[in-house]
């Protein structure tokens, strides 16, 4: 059995319909303080069967021990964690108790309970304004500019460091580049619930009428249009990459870093532009300053994954974009979506 921590959340709850088609058995732990119980019974329905679920916090040592005890877990998906930058710079010891202080409890508790198989969200903001693209595992990291980035990077170093005393453990550090789109039933998806500081997100409101405009913060960036290149990966592609970093760790010991990224950037206004031309919905744009600590440009070198799991991304930004909208319109429906909704899943 497999503990996916933050299973109720985005990308964690991608992960356990993967782990679950494949045949593992899924606990899922969350408090849900960025999530709901709806997004397990989706789980249920996409996968056809029930994940378990327990509602507690990784902090909560107790708890933890608990579920060591009475669940046959043989690995952990560690995915539960804050992740709001604006928020992390207000309310930082909130970030590092749970982001750092989480991560630490949960080893100790793994390592009690004797399980040493832990696979880890990290984040390609632990490279902060590389200088190289793009960008590969050996880039140094960098310093982040913010509590929710600082936290991630001490929580890799706390994994390097526990695996560095203890041979036992098997560590998969996957650094996310920038995850988008959904399930492809649009059963599951994103749901923010404040409002989203995220590209996708923000426009997927914008697009359905519940926010005016978009604003692109920054058009003078060193790039071909001025605005800010990322590279955005598949979420169900971002879970597969999950699957494959768990069978590493099955037969090797040690720490290994991945980035998860397709090794190609677009730009704001390509996203918008690619956007519109699968949808059909007009974006309504407002040019901005640059949004304080971002980078011009961020996208991966994916090879290391490519060549040690055999992970490639296969969906490309359309396919992204499709299903981003098929979850919009599905799940919150304002504008009039059948004809839209309709079409994209024609083409998907
Ligand atoms: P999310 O907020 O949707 O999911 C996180 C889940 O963790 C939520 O369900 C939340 O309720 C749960 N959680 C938070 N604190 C908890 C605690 N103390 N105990 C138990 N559960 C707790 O976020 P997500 O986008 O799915 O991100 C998952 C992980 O991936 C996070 O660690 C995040 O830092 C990392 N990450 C995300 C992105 C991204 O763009 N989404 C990029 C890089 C890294
Ligand atoms: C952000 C976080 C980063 C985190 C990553 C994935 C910041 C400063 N960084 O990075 O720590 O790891 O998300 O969760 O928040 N943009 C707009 N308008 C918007 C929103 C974004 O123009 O309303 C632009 C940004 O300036 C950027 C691009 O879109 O150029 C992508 O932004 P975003 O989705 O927030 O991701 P990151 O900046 O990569």
């Amino acid at each position: 059995m497999i503990l996916v921590t933050g299973g109720a959340g985005y990308i964690g709850a991608h992960v356990a319909v993967e782990l679950m088609n494949r045949g593992d058995a899924v606990l899922i732990l969350d408090n849900l303080c960025n999530s709901s119980r709806t997004t397990v019974q989706r789980i249920a329905k996409v996968v056809g069967r029930e994940p378990g679920f327990i509602h507690a916090d990784v902090r909560n040592r107790r708890a933890l021990d608990n579920v060591f005890k009475e669940y046959p877990i043989e690995a952990v998906v560690h995915c539960a964690g804050l992740k709001a930058v604006g928020e992390s710079v207000r309310e930082p010891l909130r970030y590092f108790e749970t982001n750092v202080s989480g991560s630490v409890t949960l080893c100790q508790a793994m390592a009690d309970a004797g399980v040493f198989k832990l696979v880890f969200s990290s984040s390609a903001t632990v490279y902060g304004d590389c200088a190289q693209m793009p960008i590969a595992e050996t880039c140094p990291t960098g310093q982040p500019t913010n509590p929710y980035g600082q936290s991630k990077l001490m929580a890799e170093h706390v994994m390097r460091s526990m695996a560095a005393s203890d041979g036992r453990w098997s560590v998969g550090l996957l650094r996310y580049f920038n995850p988008i789109g959904a399930h492809f039933s649009g059963q599951l998806g994103e749901t923010p619930t404040q409002t989203p500081n995220n590209l996708l997100p923000y426009l997927l409101q914008v697009a359905n009428r519940e926010r005016d405009v978009l604003r692109i913060f920054g058009s003078d960036y060193p790039t071909p249009d001025g605005t800010g290149i990322r590279d955005y990966v598949h979420v169900m592609d971002l879970a597969e990459g999950h699957l494959r970093a768990m069978e590493f760790l099955r037969e090797q010991t040690g720490v290994h870093i991945w980035n998860l990224g397709t090794g190609r950037g677009y730009s704001v206004l390509e996203v918008v532009s690619a956007f519109e031309r699968v949808t059909g919905v007009t974006v309504p744009l407002a040019f901005e300053p640059r949004r304080p600590g971002d980078i011009a440009r961020c996208w991966a070198d994916p090879g290391k994954a490519a060549g040690q799991l055999g992970w490639t991304a296969r969906h490309g930004l359309e396919r992204m974009l499709q299903d981003a909208w098929r979850w919009q319109c599905l799940n919150f429906p304002r504008i009039e979506p059948r004809e839209v909704v309709l079409r994209s899943i024609e083409q998907g």
